[in-house]
């Protein structure tokens, strides 16, 4: 593959053409509006800059990998791209209205895809009159540091056209994972618990953020708390993505969001973005100090982790992704200090039915329902490795 057309200049546009460039392609980066286009580029610039500084790559290399991006406004200069990765706004109809613009100007053959983080697939595809080449190229961001990138065939998709841009996204040094066409894919999905349940503890006056972000740190080995993340994340968005998975899932209780992140971003305290989130980040602001009490701690652990286990063994269950795969995603694409699977291992499947069944009984709320394959698991003495 030889030019490939990136679709929206924003964050994620912007690191995939990097990556692209990068790989030796020429790449033509379209936005529809002009000062995204620039500011694109100098994101583009400045990030070169800093890997020349330390050392990472040469001046002449910055200089040839950014001389193989060209911007544009208009669609049409894709007309000899082998793929374009779309990178628009979140939301099926502009991405159906971009597909269906892209397909009167690309080949036939040409696999075109979106970088979508929860949205169908599927529904992007229905108005092409070929299909069949279109499919969900997840990065993370930031692009060129992430190394998973999620691989989505469409219901519509041909065989040929997943094998092609996996081998080509693999040949960029990522690690990429197959997952379903269904709503978050795979770390979207799995990841969820990691902040619903942090937020009805929170929600419950169980503890505060502090003691939570702790207890997942320290006696968890996550690189970030909950609500640190988050915060930085921005609650507006990690919101959003709740409300859409919650939606499309008919509104399971598992998923369900909560009123203190909705209120955080009724008020605009988005986190570190606004300055204020679930801590304060304003200069000289005092940082709340967590209780560092073990037993709590172990108990937060213990209730974060089991629910996260839970929904990777429903995603194993419901064929969302191989077992490999959904460790894969958790441990490259959010950087979990362990495999879900392999750490349910380590437990003991039968303690974390029996702590997912305590949690059932005490709240008799589905959101607690345990996973049929970890039941059936726990009955049959069976582990996941
Ligand atoms: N930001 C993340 O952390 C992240 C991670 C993974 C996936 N994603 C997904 O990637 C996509 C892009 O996200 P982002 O954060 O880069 O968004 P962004 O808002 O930074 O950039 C989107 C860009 O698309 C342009 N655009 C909008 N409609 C367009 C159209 N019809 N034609 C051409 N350009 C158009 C906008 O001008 C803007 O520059 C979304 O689907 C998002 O869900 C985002």
């Amino acid at each position: 593959m030889d030019t490939i057309g990136i679709l929206g200049a924003g964050a994620m546009g912007s690191g995939i053409a990097q990556v692209a460039a990068a790989h030796g392609h020429n790449v033509i980066v379209c936005d529809n509006l002009t000062p995204a286009l620039s500011k694109s580029g100098k994101n583009i610039q400045a990030c070169l800059k800093t890997l020349v500084d330390k050392g990472k790559i040469s001046d002449a290399d910055a200089y040839s990998l950014y001389s193989r991006i060209r911007y544009t406004d208009h669609m049409s200069d894709f007309k000899d791209c082998s793929l374009v990765i779309e990178a628009i706004v979140e939301d099926v109809e502009p991405k159906q209205i971009a597909f269906k613009s892209l397909e009167a100007i690309l080949g036939n053959d040409t696999i075109i895809a979106s970088n979508t983080s929860s949205l169908s697939i599927s529904a992007m595809g229905a108005p092409l009159k070929h299909p069949e080449r279109i499919l969900g190229i997840h990065f993370f961001n930031p692009a060129p540091l992430m190394r998973l990138v999620e691989i989505i065939p469409a219901i519509q998709t041909h065989q040929k056209y997943i094998e092609q841009a996996r081998a080509l996204i693999d040949s960029w040094g990522k690690t990429t994972v197959l997952a379903q066409d269904t709503p978050g894919f795979i770390v979207n999905r799995v990841a969820r618990p990691y902040y619903g349940e942090a937020l009805r503890i929170l929600e419950e006056g169980i503890a505060d953020p502090a003691t939570v972000d702790w207890a997942m740190r320290e006696l968890g080995g996550f690189r970030m708390g909950p609500f640190e993340l988050m915060d930085f994340i921005g609650n507006d968005i990690n919101y959003t993505v709740t409300e859409q998975v919650f939606t499309a899932f008919y509104y399971d209780p598992r998923y369900k969001p909560s009123l203190i992140q909705k209120r955080l971003m009724d008020a605009h305290y988005f986190g570190r973005k606004s300055g204020r989130g679930f801590y304060d980040y304003t200069e000289g602001a005092v940082q709340p100090e967590p209780l560092r009490d073990e037993t709590l701690g172990r108990t937060i652990l213990q209730r974060i982790l089991v629910m996260l286990i839970n929904e990777a063994a429903e995603a194993a269950n419901l064929r969302i992704a191989s077992r490999d795969d959904i460790e894969l995603a958790m441990t490259q694409g959010v950087n979990y200090p362990k495999g879900l699977l392999r750490w349910a291992d380590e437990i003991g499947i039968r303690q974390v039915v029996d702590t997912l069944d305590a949690l059932h009984n005490v709240y008799l709320d589905p959101r607690y329902r345990c996973s049929p394959l970890l039941r059936r698991m726990a009955a049959e003495g069976k582990t996941f490795f």
